[in-house]
């Protein structure tokens, strides 16, 4: 199948790229710099942005000489630099910088890139590096106030640059500037997921035919897809699925899970009781990472010790995984994105079981959405396919642990968050607890800042998002920001906290109320409900909510709930004893991660 292939540089927005070429209806594909190779379904290549500038000591360049790519290239922010570079034009440092919505004059019809579009139009810019001088035989297709060379061509060949971002979807003509491309590169479009899903069939049956099945089904729609996808085109009776009850799955979940396979029609199910394992195992970490690693070695040990026993039986068996693009590319997939966090379906002895080629993962190339596709295709009902993700680890990433009781916070970053919070009428404190987030292509890990009004005072969700960005973006110890429904009068304190029995019951029933007060707002995509290691004055735990609004994972907004609804939620919660002040977070993703861990 023809494909565009991506340039990884490390840029926050290269799954967009991917995700939009596909979307125009060819299929994309992200690479490493060093390993771009043009092949022969090759029809196009585009590089990435990336945190890097062109005159660093050691350029960050593509293993394939750029002069020999007989395709047509675009290059996006640091691809564009990059072009310029290696074709023999100039870029600085510091010569304009532009970062957001940026005004764009374009030399009209100069460039096919912009055909379609208008002369003045809105981009989205992040630089502080500009091409300063073209290559020979290249010239100006667009400008902007600040930036001379804000997109160029190639006089006779197909090699495009722009300064901006069209991924994005602030760049108004963004989509038909990558339209354009695309159709410089081919005609064709026949990328769709019907019929990826006929390559992806016959990928199974070269693989795995008369050979014996197995998956471990999470209860998520990935594990669910895969399985369903194996067992119409490999036939059911190949395939026994195994459902592990890890302890830290929702209330009720794994029965539940147990229950709608039965109702599919699948026969060959085993569940598996491990929850003393897996809970007596996490008993006093603290680290979110060491967490995953002791979770990802459980379920390989008991994957393990099921194969084992059948290995005796019969030699010919495979294990199938449900992992999707983004869970390959995040766990460090490509050598430019960072690891953010390790998917347990990518530890060590699942890589082991890798290279012998005992493992078939039918949906590593798709995206979330995707995969739903495919799950409507095969005709799996509609509440299973739109089932909100649920992370392998289950709420032990969701249970925050302490093993300390204080933080100490630079009385200068308080006062900068009071500020702010004070110029929009709220009143603000940091929390002593921290999270993960992901600022500038890297995994961050500080605090939270909580928000709240005087009583009586209007909620008003606008004002309190532009407020926690202009936090996040000013003070350099916060990632996140929360609000408190209600006054805060004393600040929660940290406690020493860890995994146990009794923080796992009250998290599942307060996710269990959320859940199913929330169960049926489709534009909800997921909605974590996390416990903190903070504790009231009276000792009762906290809680956060985090509903939030995407497609892929990669990138979220905060659901804004109406607030007759989140009194209700909150209403409820409160009615459980235990349970003390419950936030709700108001950080996109980026600059906060969707999971707290
Ligand atoms: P973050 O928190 O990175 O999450 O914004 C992106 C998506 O990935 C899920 N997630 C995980 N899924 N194992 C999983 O199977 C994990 O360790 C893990 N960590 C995060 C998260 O729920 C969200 O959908």
């Amino acid at each position: 199948m023809e494909k565009i292939v991506i340039v990884d540089f490390g840029g926050q927005y290269t799954h967009l790229i991917a995700r939009r070429i596909r979307e125009i209806g060819v299929y994309s594909e992200i690479c490493d710099p060093e390993d771009l190779l043009i092949k022969k379904d090759t029809v196009g290549v585009i590089f990435s942005g990336g945190p890097q500038s062109v005159n660093d000591k050691d350029l960050l360049t593509t293993g394939t000489n750029i002069k020999k790519i007989r395709v047509p290239i675009l290059g996006i922010c640091y691809g564009h630099h990059l072009i310029a570079k290696l074709m023999g034009g100039t870029v600085e440092a510091g010569i304009s910088r532009e970062f957001g919505n940026t005004g764009l004059h374009v030399k009209a019809l100069r460039s096919f890139l912009f055909s379609a579009t208008k002369t003045e139009q809105q981009v989205w810019m992040s630089h502080g590096d500009s091409v300063t001088a073209l290559p020979d035989d290249f010239l100006v297709t667009a400008s902007t106030a600040a930036t001379k060379i804000a997109a160029y061509q190639h006089k006779t060949k197909k090699i495009f640059g722009v300064q901006f971002h069209p991924e994005v979807e602030h760049s108004v003509y963004g989509k038909t500037i990558l339209e354009n491309f695309v159709s410089v590169c081919t005609e064709k479009r026949n990328w769709n997921v019907q019929s990826y899903y006929n390559s992806i069939a016959d990928e199974l049956k070269a693989a795995a035919r008369g050979k014996k099945l197995y998956l471990f089904i999470s209860g998520g729609v990935d594990s669910l897809v895969a399985f369903a996808l194996a067992a119409k085109v490999l036939g059911g009776e190949n395939i026994e699925a195994l459902h592990i009850d890890t302890g830290f799955m929702r209330l009720n979940e794994s029965e539940e899970v147990m229950e709608y396979l039965r109702s599919l029609g699948f026969q060959n199910l085993k569940l598996i009781n491990a929850a003393e394992v897996f809970v007596s195992a996490v008993k006093g970490i603290v680290d979110p990472e060491e967490k995953r690693k002791i979770i990802g070695k459980i379920f390989v040990d008991i994957i393990r010790g099921q194969l084992h026993g059948l290995n005796k039986k019969n030699k010919n068996w495979m294990l199938i995984q449900g992992t999707i693009y983004p869970d390959t590319i995040e766990s460090g997939g490509t050598k430019s994105s960072g690891t953010i966090k390790t998917h347990h379906n990518r530890v060590k002895e699942i890589r082991d079981l890798m290279e012998q080629g005992r493992v078939i993962e039918p949906l590593k190339e798709l995206y979330k959405d995707e995969v739903r596709a495919i799950g409507t295709f095969l005709k799996l009902p509609e509440h299973l396919v739109w089932r909100r993700p649920f992370p392998g680890p289950g709420l032990a990433v969701r249970l925050l642990c302490s093993n300390q009781t204080t933080y100490a916070i630079e009385k200068s970053e308080l006062v900068k968050v009071k500020k702010i919070a004070a110029s929009f009428s709220l009143h603000a404190n940091i929390l002593s607890v921290k999270s993960v987030g992901v600022q500038g292509d890297y995994r961050t890990y500080k605090h939270p800042v909580v928000l709240w009004r005087d009583a009586g005072k209007k909620f008003n969700w606008k004002e309190i998002s532009r407020c926690a960005a202009e936090i996040i973006n000013s003070v350099e110890s916060v990632n996140r920001v929360v609000v408190s429904a209600e006054p805060l009068g004393a600040m929660p304190k940290l406690h020493k906290s860890h995994i146990i029995h009794r923080r796992i019951e009250l998290l599942q029933q307060v996710d269990d109320i959320v859940q199913k007060l929330t169960g049926d707002i489709k534009e909800i995509w997921q909605l974590p409900v996390v416990s903190l290691p903070l504790f009231d004055n009276d000792g009762n735990e906290c809680f956060v909510l985090r509903p939030i609004c995407s497609t892929d994972a990669m990138t979220a907004d905060v659901y804004e709930m109406d607030l007759k609804l989140l009194k209700k939620i909150i209403k409820q919660i409160k009615a459980l004893p235990g349970t003390g002040n419950i936030f709700y977070d108001v950080t996109t993703k980026p600059p906060g991660t969707i999971e707290w861990e």
